[in-house]
């Protein structure tokens, strides 16, 4: 008898806002055009994908205390993308990238709670606390949270979240035509609240969904964040896709998991990853060059170090060598939401040097040499090697891809890896059902009413 094997799930992780994303490319579209989110939704569905995944920004990102002209500014709101993605789609998973400091609970869950209805239990939220401060000044609260005020307050707003999903009566609604009102007369139960903000007494909308209620990601790297996770989420979406990395990562994750009380595999883990495909593996090398090339203009090297150095290096060429000035700043800030907080600046700066010099790299080739460790470059064959690997050891659970190209990023993946990891059993064959719950192969949460009946 042949056991199954364990199988992998794809994402996909539209970014909207970075530099890995060539958007000058002739191939490529609009990155606020609905078509582009269509197209790439609906070719994902056609790879069995799990999930079209939405990060997002409540403002233009800042670098150095200017507008960071770089990035691609253009964002539509999450929700209102997903659920107009809802009606081209049936059966892949809508993730929205939401913040828990900015959005008051109750309406939050209220939002989400329509995107599961309205898809059919298809929607998740990925639940983030955004590490810089200019976010902040978008809003009437002002400010910001330190990072330990922000994962707590973040708990409270997922545990108020979940209590108002929760508390609708499964069988409030009528279901009869003749019935003389919708619902039963009080058909929520009350949730009060309280996050050490501010306290809520509410009561909800509108019953579950077919999932029960929105799957749970979370996008926080931290000790705190990676416990939060534990404790509160279905999925933890993941910076950690190298094998050695993803492994040392999932036994981390593990044990936090068996420490908050749950099985050990409650958690399911997706990284984000880019894949570079081509027919042989040198094609796919050289492809990959090209893409860091584009990937990397002289002035986002210049931006990329800048993070480092914490100062306007413009002056500086980006064909030329690194500054031999030393940082101003001793560790690189929480602010600048580029992946280097809280990184040594002289030490980084000291160890960009010397494997400038050794490898003979300017600028511009030592941002490029430093970004291409990432992915899975090959041909179809050498991927689906290296992704088998991390199913049969399971490593991840999944991976979110990043695509390079919008919107046709993903037609090589879907039309040529998919049917590979498909016939060597890594892959799934069909959706499992509609909701996304059964696609990820979680447990549907209990009702109010069914927690109260388990502890009675
Ligand atoms: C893989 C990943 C993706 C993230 N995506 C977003 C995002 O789309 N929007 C956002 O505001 N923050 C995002 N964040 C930032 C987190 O919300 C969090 O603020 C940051 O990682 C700092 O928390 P930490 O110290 O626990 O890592 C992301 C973080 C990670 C690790």
């Amino acid at each position: 008898m042949t056991t199954a094997r364990t199988t992998l799930r794809f994402g996909v992780f539209f970014q909207g806002v970075n530099f890995s994303t060539i958007w000058s490319d002739p191939a490529s579209g609009s990155q606020i055009d609905f078509e582009s989110f269509r197209r790439l939704a609906q070719t994902a569905e056609r790879g069995l994908f799990s999930a079209f995944f939405l990060g997002e920004g409540l403002r233009l990102r800042e670098h150095l205390g200017r507008l960071h002209e770089l990035d691609v500014a253009g964002r539509p709101d999450a929700q209102t993308q997903l659920a107009a993605l809802a009606a081209v789609t049936s059966r892949i998973g809508l993730v929205a990238t939401q913040n828990t400091t900015y959005n008051d609970p109750v309406d939050l869950a209220h939002r989400l709670a329509s995107l599961d209805l309205l898809s059919g239990g298809r929607a998740a939220w990925n639940i983030v606390t955004t590490d810089n401060a200019w976010t902040g000044e978008n809003f009437r609260r002002g400010g910001y949270l330190d990072h330990a005020d922000r994962y707590r307050h973040a708990e409270s707003v997922v545990n108020i979240a979940k209590a108002v999903w929760g508390a609708f009566d499964d069988d409030a609604v009528a279901t009869a035509a003749t019935a003389p009102s919708w619902s039963t007369p009080n058909p929520s139960a009350e949730v009060d609240g309280a996050t050490g903000h501010y306290a809520v007494r509410a009561l909800s909308r509108l019953p579950r969904s077919p999932q029960g209620h929105p799957v749970l990601f979370q996008a926080g790297d931290s000790p705190e964040g990676r416990d939060f996770a534990a404790r509160t989420a279905d999925v933890i979406f993941s910076a950690h896709a190298g094998f050695d990395d993803a492994k040392t990562f999932a036994a981390d994750i593990r044990a936090r998991t068996l420490k908050a009380g749950r099985p050990a595999d409650d958690l399911k883990i997706f990284p984000g990853q880019e894949f570079i495909l081509a027919d042989s593996d040198a094609e796919a090398a050289e492809k990959a060059r090209w893409v860091r090339e584009q990937q990397v203009s002289p002035q986002t090297a210049l931006a990329f170090i800048e993070n480092v150095w914490g100062t306007d290096l413009s002056a500086y060429d980006p064909d030329g060598p690194l500054p031999t000035v030393d940082p101003v700043q001793d560790t690189t800030g929480e602010t600048r939401g580029a992946g280097f907080r809280g990184a040594q600046a002289l030490a980084t700066a000291e160890k960009w040097r010397a494997l400038s010099e050794a490898e003979g790299l300017s600028i511009r080739q030592l941002v490029i040499r430093l970004s291409s460790g990432r992915g899975f470059v090959g041909s179809v064959a050498s991927v689906a090697d290296e992704l088998e690997r991390f199913a049969d050891e399971h490593v991840v659970d999944g991976f979110n891809i990043t695509p390079w190209l919008v919107p046709g990023g993903l037609d090589d993946i879907v039309d040529k890896l998919v049917p590979e990891l498909q016939e060597r059993g890594v892959y799934p064959t069909e959706y499992a059902g509609y909701t996304l719950r059964e696609n990820l192969g979680l447990r549907v949460p209990p009702s109010a009413r069914e927690r109260e009946a388990a502890t009675a």
